[in-house]
């Protein structure tokens, strides 16, 4: 890896260094962020004890500097949630002026809030985590739920992949007669707001999403029939929704379903259920790394690497990110 190069900026007499710094997650992500700022990643040494303990250390001083960690913790999610962990604690006790981890994918999103009795709320203990361990931002894209943001008790940017999903679906299909499906009702919003960003078109929903796996008891609430159907959701995990989802479509009459996510996460064998489940197409962003092993015909990726530059040099410089990336009311 080649020498840290900080970006430097003198205001006033005041001198601040951006450095960028990233785990060991998801180096093909970090270099794009990193070419598009002109900078290359604080070099590191990483390595695992022999009982699993993770070790790094910085390899250039990080004193004064503000300093942007990046890391995707996914795939195994805990070895890396807790090497963002330990990467903040070596930055916060080697004097770096400002701490703002970029998380494009948070983890443990999904549990924010209990369900039943006796059930942890892990999105909360997360952001409680970084705080201390020496956080003093965060930056994500597309929170499995906006309140999130107020279980990190600093400021957050939450950016939005949607747009640059919308912008490539649009462009694809220029003259097609579009309906955005939400896969249950709780992403209706989600629903709407695509529908805007792909220049006004009817939306549906799936009822009984809870269903869904089984074929049974679930039904579409809106008109998809000779349609092509957007079904838009915060990630991909098994696969089982958007398989599920594109069933049921097709069931109904929809003349092509197109599967759009930020996080492509694609666990297990969620490849292989995508591509025998009838969706034409499946859009998801580079938030998370996914293997060439997980390509399949049909699988576009985009990459966020610029919109997380563009991000980064906002904070960097005190513009604003919303001015940036906001999309209202999500
Ligand atoms: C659920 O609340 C999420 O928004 C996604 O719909 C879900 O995680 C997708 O998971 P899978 O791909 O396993 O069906």
């Amino acid at each position: 890896m080649t020498a840290s190069v900080p970006a430097i900026r003198r205001e006033g007499g005041v001198t601040k260094r951006l450095m960028l710094a990233a785990g060991g997650s998801h180096p093909g992500l970090a270099d794009a962020v990193a070419a598009r700022l002109g900078t290359t990643i604080a070099p590191r040494t990483a390595h695992a004890f022999a009982n699993g303990e993770v070790f790094v250390r910085f390899g250039t001083s990080v004193r004064g500097s503000d300093v942007f960690v990046l890391q995707t913790p996914t795939d195994p999610i805990n070895t890396w949630l807790l090497e963002s962990l330990i990467m903040l604690d070596a930055l916060k006790r080697a004097s770096a002026k400002r701490i703002t981890v970029i998380w494009p994918f948070y983890p443990y999103g999904r549990q924010d809030k209990k369900h039943r009795g006796r059930e942890p709320i892990s999105a909360r203990l997360v952001a409680d985590l970084l705080a201390t361990a020496g956080a003093d931002r965060l930056m994500t894209v597309d929170l499995h739920t906006a309140q999130i943001q107020g279980f990190f008790d600093g400021p957050v940017d939450h950016l939005r992949a949607q747009p640059l999903l919308a912008r490539h679906v649009r462009a694809a299909h220029p003259d097609a007669d579009l309906t955005v499906v939400a896969p249950d009702s709780g992403r209706v919003r989600l629903a709407e707001t695509w529908a805007e960003l792909l220049g006004g078109r009817p939306i549906a929903f799936v009822q009984h999403r809870d269903s869904l796996q089984h074929g049974r008891g679930t039904e579409i609430v809106g008109d998809v029939r000779g349609r092509v159907c957007v079904v838009v959701d915060d990630m991909i995990d098994t696969g089982a929704t958007m398989a599920g989802a594109s069933r049921l479509l097709r069931e109904h009459g929809a003349a092509r379903v197109i599967a759009a996510a930020t996080h492509g996460i694609l666990s297990a064998d969620a490849p292989h259920r995508l591509a025998g489940s009838g969706v034409g197409e499946v859009v998801i962003t580079d938030t998370v790394p996914l293997p060439p092993g997980k390509r399949f015909p049909g699988l576009t990726v985009l990459s966020v690497a610029p919109m997380l530059a563009d991000a980064i040099q906002e904070v960097f410089d005190d513009g604003s990110v919303t001015e940036l990336f906001d999309v209202r009311g999500m």
